[in-house]
This record gives structure tokens, C-alpha cells and sequence, in this order.
């Protein structure tokens, strides 16, 4: 018999989480959860309501506004796998410009933000059969998920991997902005009070910094199904 697990990935930012376990869900036929997605919308609504600058963060406003933002994914079936939507709005390409990334460590220090978003993300998840990947899935959103892996790569290897996708899209920006951003989101999601990037006791370290992809993905899905079979 198979079971139907839960599958939470966590880690550093830009080690390729997306990336495999978009690919894992889809082997499985299980939900991928972008939970990074939800943090980086609830950041895009700041910026557009003048409520983070690089001067300033309003962060009771934020905290005020928080009924009125509305975050959801709807699967794109020519893309295979959710886009992310702002009160409605397909939202997939902005959050992941080089502004959202610069100010989504300060808005994810926010507990009242994270309450919202981990409930959601626990409702989304209520019946396993997901692959949801963030900073505190195995910790917090799922602390019993079967399987649990934890990314990491070396920060430069990471930037790298960032750099090349960010010109890919046609942004200009310079490897060593990317350095620094990874390297402050870094230090913010890991020492933040509330839920930091920590690793789960129970969870398997991944380092990726020499592995393919391909090398990646074979390795967790026979991870998976070792779970799904025991
Ligand atoms: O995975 P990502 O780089 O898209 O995440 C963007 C930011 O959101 C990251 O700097 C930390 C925050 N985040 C979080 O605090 N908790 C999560 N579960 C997911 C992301």
C-alpha cells in the first residue's frame, strides 16, 4: 500500500528548492506549495501601498492592512505548476524581481504575517499529498511531515545560480548585488525571533553546491518513496 506523505523542504535562499521540488510534486502527482511565493505577494502589496521603502518600514500598517490582502495560486496548465495572485492579480513574474527580494526578509519578520500565511499554508496541506517548500515548513507549518529536507549550497554558488536566472529574465543587476542580497537574507531568516531558518532535527541536509539537478531530483524521489512505501 502507498502512503500519501507530506514532504516539507526548507533551506537556504536560492538553493534550487523550487526547482526540485516543483519536479518532485509533479513525479508524485502531489500539490507544490511555494511558500516563499506568499511572503514575497505579501511584500509586493507593501510596495505598492508605500508601506517599505528603502527608508522605511511601516510595519503596524502593514499589520493593519493584512485583511485586505488576499494571496492564492491557480495552476497554470502550460507552465505545469501554480502561479501566484495578489488580491486576484497574477503576481508570478513580479514577485521575483531583485526589490521584492531585497525587502521579503524584513516583511517575513512580521508574526502577524506569518500566523496568516502558515494557516493558510497548513490548510492547503490538510490532506498530505504536497511538496511545500520555505524556511520553516518542517519546524513550524508541518512538524510531522514524513519527510524532511533541509538545502543548503555555499552562498556564492547560490548567487551564481540567482545571477544567471535574473539575466535570463532580462534584469540588470550585478553578481555582487545578488552576493549581498543572498548573503542578508541569509542572516535575517536565520536569527529572525520569530520561526528562523533553522534545521529540523529530523530532517536530511541536502548540500547541493556540487550536485546537477538531475543528481538532486533522483535523490529525493528515492527519499519519497522509501516514505510512501514504508
Ligand atoms: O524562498 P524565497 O527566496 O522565495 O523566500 C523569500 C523570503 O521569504 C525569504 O527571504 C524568507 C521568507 N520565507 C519565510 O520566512 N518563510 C517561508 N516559509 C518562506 C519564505
Amino acid at each position: 500500500m502507498k502512503k500519501i506523505i507530506t514532504i516539507a523542504i526548507d533551506g537556504f535562499s536560492s538553493t534550487g528548492k523550487s526547482t526540485v521540488a516543483k519536479r518532485l510534486a509533479k513525479a508524485l502527482g502531489y500539490v507544490y506549495v511555494d511558500t516563499g511565493a506568499m511572503y514575497r505577494a505579501v511584500t509586493f502589496y507593501a510596495m505598492q501601498n508605500d508601506l517599505i521603502s528603502d527608508d522605511a518600514f511601516d510595519k503596524e500598517g502593514l499589520i493593519a492592512h493584512l485583511d485586505k490582502v488576499k494571496v492564492n495560486f491557480k495552476f497554470n496548465e502550460n507552465l505545469g505548476f501554480a502561479e501566484v495572485y495578489l488580491n486576484g492579480t497574477n503576481v508570478e513574474q513580479e514577485v521575483r524581481n531583485m526589490e521584492v527580494s531585497q525587502f521579503v526578509s524584513q516583511v517575513a519578520t512580521v508574526s502577524e504575517v506569518r500566523q496568516r500565511l502558515v494557516k493558510q499554508q497548513q490548510a492547503f496541506g490538510k490532506d498530505k499529498g504536497v511538496v511545500m517548500d520555505g524556511r520553516d515548513i518542517g519546524t513550524v507549518v508541518f512538524p510531522d511531515a514524513e519527510l524532511k529536507l533541509f538545502m543548503t549550497a555555499s552562498a556564492e554558488k547560490r548567487a551564481q545560480r540567482r545571477y544567471d536566472e535574473l539575466l535570463e529574465r532580462g534584469d540588470k543587476v550585478s553578481y555582487e548585488a545578488v552576493l549581498e542580497n543572498v548573503q542578508s537574507r541569509d542572516l535575517v531568516d536565520s536569527t529572525r525571533k520569530d520561526s528562523p531558518l533553522v534545521k529540523a532535527e529530523d530532517a536530511i541536509r541536502v548540500d547541493n553546491s556540487n550536485m546537477t539537478l538531475d543528481e538532486q531530483f533522483e535523490f529525493i524521489l528515492k527519499l519519497s518513496e522509501e516514505k510512501i512505501s514504508a
